[in-house]
């Protein structure tokens, strides 16, 4: 594996008390800055309603959605549906516009790039997506959320005021590893460098550093744009972009966990819970709707020290802290679960019930040969550790989290000066619903795009699915019902699109988008260090074919009732009946509410085959032989 590479070349170079990176140029601004504090921001409001701001962006975009629903509503084939006058209607009262939310998952390589496929089977920009009519659901989304994998995505499109797909694809240069770019064994590896210089840079200014600024300053230099691997891009800064002011793209949230110090732990290292409190951070706001703290402080100010919700000195309010590869980083921090699956030999750190500890035997009849089943090896872990240690007097405990300052210091007792922050699939819910199901944000659909590799062989059951589903009852949160793991593999759910709570006006519909083999086999290993164009291009179409359904071979009617989907709810407030076209879909498409008790044969281990055209992943393999990384100079 490359990586590790990385630990025996280049941080033994790094560690090295040689002055040969001398002539270095540190592209500068990593650090967080201080400056007088503004008067007039709220440092920490309640989470009873959105943000004014929040608010009144969404009413913004509401116009631009209506436009971009005719479209995308007009193209579809239906019957005794008058979209003119539904468009014309919902204008004239924007509390109809649908609020559609777009969640990608959490899943390392696989979740980002098949969910970078997935926004482009729904831009209408992408002609085949023009043609099956599924184009233009992406330019009708409200919100979008990521985590983990999927948070790559969010925060790239977002920062870039979202170019296309291939676009965005040609910006990430998969096939250069984000980790290492070794040129020779015995050179200082310049990229190396620049990033531990930058860390140390933040680390000076007197701002707690960790892996996750080790994490985000290696994903940046494929998925923030900007000189110095991204290195003065924010995430508040979404707010100013032109593309945001004007309503063109959807709004961004990715979600993290806080690490609970009461939690259980393994070799000292705690694991978070289910009850562990979500972090949600958008341009605006950072913060949380249920959980142990509540409330949301400015995103822009994150790193100034509050106390009792103000800052403690007017003159040292901090700007930067908030650079958009951190707030990426922070959201797929897994370190600590990294680490505790190599410790423990894959028994612990296994995320939302994830079974990572896979056995080996009969790798190539399934897919397995393509997976790693652990993230990092100890070697790297230990190595970063090493320069940590080294560089900043850190022990490998206190850099598997990233140290946040707590905006509730000081609110009714709250005496820690730190939060912990990792991954967001740590709490239980690897898909980013938490979010985008606040009643306060009004959801009518929710697609949950799902890649979260929770089954064996790196598919889905729904596992995570439902975990969201008794997550929402627990806080009182409407959410359709899901069903059983049993009765989501039985009935396909994770190879079809499937809809649940159609007939509920009190929920929101959840169309749930699971990664299937389609036209390729996707489920290759949760950490990449890189992928051949080849193999992006076919990752890239089974997404487009999970969405369009082979292309309209395998259902020619899904766009049809995506659409139903779309307007649902807002027909509902409307007072219009479904159509008969419509009624017909949600028969077809969503979940009729009884669970099924028995797994059917076959289905343990979950094992899907390709279909388009039906394939084995043997004979698949023997033509798809994609193995090592290439080793680009940097
Ligand atoms: C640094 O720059 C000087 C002068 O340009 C050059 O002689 C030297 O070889 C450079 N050192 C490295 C390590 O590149
Ligand atoms: C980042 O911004 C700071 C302050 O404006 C500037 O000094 C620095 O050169 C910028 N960094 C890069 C890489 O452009
Ligand atoms: C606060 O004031 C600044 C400077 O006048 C202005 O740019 C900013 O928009 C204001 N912020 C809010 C939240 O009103
Ligand atoms: C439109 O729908 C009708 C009735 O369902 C069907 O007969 C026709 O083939 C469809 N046309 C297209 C272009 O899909
Ligand atoms: C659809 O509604 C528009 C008004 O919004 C109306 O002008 C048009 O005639 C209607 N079309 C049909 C087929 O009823
Ligand atoms: C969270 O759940 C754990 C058990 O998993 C329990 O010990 C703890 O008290 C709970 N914390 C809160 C804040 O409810
Ligand atoms: C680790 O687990 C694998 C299979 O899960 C097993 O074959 C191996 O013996 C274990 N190694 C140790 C050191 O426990
Ligand atoms: C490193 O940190 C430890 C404990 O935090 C402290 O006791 C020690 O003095 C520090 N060492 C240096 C060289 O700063
Ligand atoms: C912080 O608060 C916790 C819980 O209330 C308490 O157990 C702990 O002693 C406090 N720590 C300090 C340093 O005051
Ligand atoms: C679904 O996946 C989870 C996570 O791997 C596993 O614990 C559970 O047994 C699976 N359920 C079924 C029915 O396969
Ligand atoms: C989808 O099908 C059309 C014909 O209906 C074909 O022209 C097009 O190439 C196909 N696109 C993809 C991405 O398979
Ligand atoms: C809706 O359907 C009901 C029952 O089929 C019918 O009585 C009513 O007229 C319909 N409403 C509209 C607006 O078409």
């Amino acid at each position: 594996m490359i990586f590790s590479a990385l630990t025996t070349l280049s941080l033994a170079a790094l560690l090295a008390p040689s002055s040969a990176q001398s002539n270095l140029t540190v592209p500068s601004g990593y650090a967080p800055t201080y400056s007088a504090c503004p008067t007039n921001v709220t440092w920490l409001r309640g989470a009873q309603n959105l943000s004014d701001a929040e608010h009144a962006w969404v009413q913004g975009r509401k116009v631009v959605v209506a436009d971009a629903l005719g479209s995308f509503l007009g193209a579809l084939n239906w019957t005794g549906f008058n979209v003119t006058e539904y468009v014309r209607l919902i204008k004239g009262d924007l509390d109809n516009v649908p609020v559609v939310s777009l969640a990608l998952s959490g899943g390392g390589d696989v979740a980002a790039f098949t969910g970078i496929g997935i926004v482009q089977a729904f831009d209408s920009r992408y002609p085949p997506a023009l043609s099956q009519r599924t184009g233009g659901l992406l330019q009708s989304l409200t919100y979008f959320a990521g985590l983990s994998g999927g948070s790559w995505p969010v925060v790239s499109y977002s920062v870039s005021s979202f170019p296309t797909s291939s676009a965005l694809i040609t910006a990430w240069d998969p096939e250069i590893d984000p980790y290492y770019r070794g040129d020779n064994a015995s050179a200082i590896n310049d990229y190396e460098e620049v990033i531990f210089e930058q860390i140390g840079e933040k680390a000076e200014a007197g701002f707690p550093v960790s892996l996750a600024d080790y994490l985000g300053r290696a994903l940046s230099s494929e998925t923030i744009p900007g000189p110095g691997y991204g290195v003065n891009v924010t995430w508040s800064g979404v707010a100013s972009l032109p593309a945001f002011k004007n309503f063109s793209i959807p709004f961004p949230i990715v979600e993290n966990v806080v690490v609970d110090p009461n939690s259980p732990s393994y070799a000292g290292v705690l694991i978070p819970q289910a009850n562990s409190t979500i972090i949600e951070a958008t341009p605006f706001e950072w913060g949380a709707w249920q959980g142990d703290r509540i409330g949301f402080t400015p995103t822009k100010y994150l790193g100034t020290i509050l106390a009792g919700g103000s800052p403690v000195n007017t003159s040292t309010c901090v700007t930067g802290f908030d650079n958009a590869g951190f707030i990426l980083a922070s959201a797929s921090n897994a370190w600590n679960l990294w680490y505790l699956n190599d410790i423990s030999n894959g028994t612990e750190g296994n995320f939302a019930k994830r079974s990572l500890s896979i056995s080996s035997d009969k790798a190539e009849e399934h897919a397995l040969s393509k997976r790693a089943s652990f993230a990092f090896p100890i070697s790297t872990i230990e190595g970063l550790a090493g320069v940590f240690n080294q560089s900043f007097n850190l022990t490998l405990g206190e850099i598997l989290t990233a140290p946040y300052f707590n905006p509730w210091l000081g609110v009714g007792g709250d005496n820690a000066t730190f939060l912990q922050l990792v991954d967001g699939s740590e709490a239980g819910q690897t898909i980013p619903l938490a979010g985008i199901m606040q009643p306060a944000r009004k959801p009518d659909l929710i697609i949950a795009y799902d890649a979260s590799q929770e089954t064996a062989y790196g598919w889905q059951n729904g596992t995570n699915l439902i975990d969201s589903y008794t997550w929402a009852v627990q806080h009182g949160i409407p959410f359709p019902k899901i069903p059983t793991a049993v009765t989501i593999l039985n009935r396909n759910y994770s190879t079809r699109p499937t809809f649940f709570g159609c007939a509920h006006k009190d929920v929101p519909v959840v169309l749930y988008l699971s990664n299937a083999p389609y036209s390729t086999y996707t489920n290759f290993s949760f950490i990449e260090d890189a992928l051949p164009p080849q193999q992006v291009q076919e990752v890239l179409l089974n997404s487009f074919n999970i969405v369009s359904q082979g292309n309209g071979t395998l259902n020619s009617d899904f766009p049809e009732c995506l659409g139903c989907a779309v307007i649902q709810r807002s027909i509902e407030r409307l007072g219009w009946n479904t159509t008969a076209q419509c009624q017909a879909c949600f028969s077809k498409y969503c979940w009729d509410e009884v669970d099924d008790t028995k797994l059917n044969p076959g289905l343990n281990p979950f094992n899907p085959e390709m279909s388009l055209p039906p394939t084995t992943f043997a004979v698949w393999n023997q033509t798809h032989n994609y193995t090592s990384p290439k080793l680009l100079p940097s």
